[in-house]
Parts: C-alpha cells; structure tokens; sequence
C-alpha cells in the first residue's frame, strides 16, 4: 500500500544501511526528496554498504551525505518541516559486550542525543528513530506490549533504553519523536552478522553454519518492506504514539528457520551447535495492535516468502562477487 506524500522532505540517517537502504528506497518510489546520511562505519564492509545504494543512485530525488552524526557537519542539512528518519546506529548484540561497548555507547546513544537537538533546533516535523525488541529482554508475557517492563540483556539492548529514555527528554519541544521497537528484521541486504544472512550463505556455499544454544530460541521475524512500511507510516500519521512495536507476527524457531531454507535450497546444512550468546534472549513476540490501530499498518509477508526473496538475494550477490 502506497501512502502518499508528494513533495515531503526526509532526510534518512544510516541510508547506506540494510534497513536505511530500503526505506530510501521506499521514500523516493512514494515521491519525497531524500537525503541520506551516513558515515560508512566500518561495521561490514564499505563496498557492500556502496551497493546498498545502488538502486536509489542516480534517482534525481535522492542525494547523499557522508558524514559522522557525531560531529556537526551534517547539521546545516536539515530543514523546517523535515521529517527525520534516524536509522543510523552500531546494531548487534552480541559485538556489544567487552571493548566495542564505547562504539556503541557513542553510534546510538551520543549519535541519538544529537539528532534529537538537531532536528528541534532545525524545526523539522518529526523524528522517527529505530529502537529495538532487544529493549524488553526476557519479558513477563508473550506478545509483549509496548507497555511491558523494559529490562534489555545486552548492552546493545541498553543502548536503545537509554536512546527511549533521550526520546522523553526532548519529546514535545516542538518536534515529535516516534520510536520503533523492531523484531528482527530480514530480507535482501540483511547485515553479514545477522543468523538469516549467515544460514543462507552457508547453506548455498555447504559451510557449516553455527547455531548458538539449542537452536530452538525463536524470533518473531520482519520483512524489511514490513518494517518499512510502519516506518513511512510512522513518518506521516497524524497524533502518533511515542513508541510501537513492529514485529512481522511470523515467530519461528532457528530450528524452524533452518527447515525452511534448507527445503527452498533443496539441500541439507551442516550444522554445529556452540555455546548460547551472552545477552540473547530465549523468545521475541511483539503485540501489534498498537501499530495496527494507530498506523493503520500490517505485515504483509510471511516468512517462507521472505526467506526466499533473501535467499535468491544471496545467491545473486554471491555470484556476482565471483564474477566480479
Ligand atoms: N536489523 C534488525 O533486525 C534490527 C532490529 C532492531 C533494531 N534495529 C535498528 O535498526 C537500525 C538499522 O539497522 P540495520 O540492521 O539496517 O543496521 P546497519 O548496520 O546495516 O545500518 C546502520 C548504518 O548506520 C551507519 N552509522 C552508524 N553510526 C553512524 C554515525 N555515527 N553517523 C552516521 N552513520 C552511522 C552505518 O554506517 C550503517 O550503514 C539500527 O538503529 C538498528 O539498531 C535493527
């Protein structure tokens, strides 16, 4: 479903991003003018950040900036009446334990502390900004609500607690603030750590691919055009809530996930079990009814669909990796 939007103004942080990539994507299609921003961290590496892009370069609604959140220079860039996607952020849980905490500490939570101030003193409309399922940690009961008690597990997870409690700090000083907390977010261009990204790769390439813990943790997965879609929305809704969950309603197990993609590659994985991760949970499952009342907003696919649009993708890149 298309919202409309002719003429709007976003500016996306974290464009070059797997979900940022999508939704400027998505924006440009609607009919905004689009202005990326993104510092190319070396989180993975830049090339496939480059090609990310590729669909939207070229498009005469869309430009790109690269630039640090941190610092200022990207600042002047903003307008009255933007509306601010901020995407831009070091994801991961498990990478946010030990050292790499300082990079954390400051892509998402001094990185969110600055567009915040950035788009009240530029007098933008609204910031939508990515929060997380990883929030809740273990919650008390399944779906959670967004009313649930956050206790994040992992560093990361606290992280985007302290970016919900930034959110409270500068909400209503003219700008509004919509966080989204997303559940696992797949499809093409899903990032090089995530386990989807990594089963498709090692089933096409016959790796072993590594499944922590006993593999029957489940995730309620979201297709990226879903996740998307309530991000736009998010962007245009008149009276939105502060935060919402967008979960895709599509729960599996890894073990289910592994299943699936093994029947859409018509081959068996090698798998080796290893030690759970630190910080991840046992069980994510969003209630949407918030999303879906508010936004007007739901999930359109479903996961055997999903999984095998990201697996053609990998194979698609795969072989042109090779080629290239
Ligand atoms: N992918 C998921 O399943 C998921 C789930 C919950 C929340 N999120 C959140 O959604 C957002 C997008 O996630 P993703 O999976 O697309 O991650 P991603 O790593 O693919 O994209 C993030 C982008 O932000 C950029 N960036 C990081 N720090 C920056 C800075 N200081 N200045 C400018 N750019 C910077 C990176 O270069 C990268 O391109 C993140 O905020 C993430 O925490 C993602």
């Amino acid at each position: 479903m298309t919202v409309a939007a002719s003429g709007r103004r976003a500016v996306v942080t974290g464009a070059a991003g797997f979900i940022g990539s999508h939704l400027c994507e998505r924006l440009v299609a609607d009919g905004w003018r689009v202005l990326g921003v993104d510092s190319f961290t070396d989180s993975y590496a830049r090339h496939d950040k480059e090609d990310n892009l590729l669909p939207v370069a070229g498009e005469p609604r869309f430009a790109l900036l690269e630039a640090d959140l941190v610092g200022d220079s990207w600042r002047s860039a903003l307008r009255p009446g933007d509306v601010v996607f901020h995407l831009a952020a070091q994801p991961g849980v498990r990478g946010s334990f030990g050292a790499s905490f300082a990079r954390y500490a400051r892509d998402n939570v001094v990185a969110t502390q600055r567009v915040f101030e950035a788009a009240h003193e530029a007098g933008c409309r609204r910031v939508v900004w990515a929060s997380s399922s990883s929030v809740y940690g273990e919650a008390p009961e399944y779906p959670c609500r967004e009313s649930a008690p956050t206790r994040p597990r992992s560093p990361y997870g606290v992280t985007k607690r302290a970016c919900e409690d930034l959110a409270r700090v500068y909400g209503g000083k003219g700008v509004t603030l919509v966080g989204l907390r997303y559940f696992t977010v797949y499809g093409p261009r899903q990032r090089p750590d995530m386990a989807l990204r990594r089963l498709c790769e090692a089933v096409l390439t016959r790796a072993t691919f590594a499944v922590y813990g006993d593999g029957f943790q489940s995730r309620d997965f979201t297709f990226v055009t879903d996740a998307c879609d309530a991000t736009v929305r998010a962007g245009l809704v008149s009276d939105p809530e502060p935060v919402y969950n967008v979960g895709g309603g599509a729960e599996a197990t890894l073990a289910q996930t592994v299943e699936i993609v093994e029947r859409l590659a018509g081959a068996r994985l090698d798998v080796a079990r290893t030690a759970p991760v630190h910080g991840d949970v046992r069980r994510t499952a969003a209630d949407t009814s918030a999303a879906r009342r508010s936004l007007g907003w739901r999930p359109a696919v479903d996961l055997e669909t999903g999984l095998a649009a990201e697996l053609a993708w990998v194979r698609e890149s795969t072989a042109s990796r090779r080629v290239a």
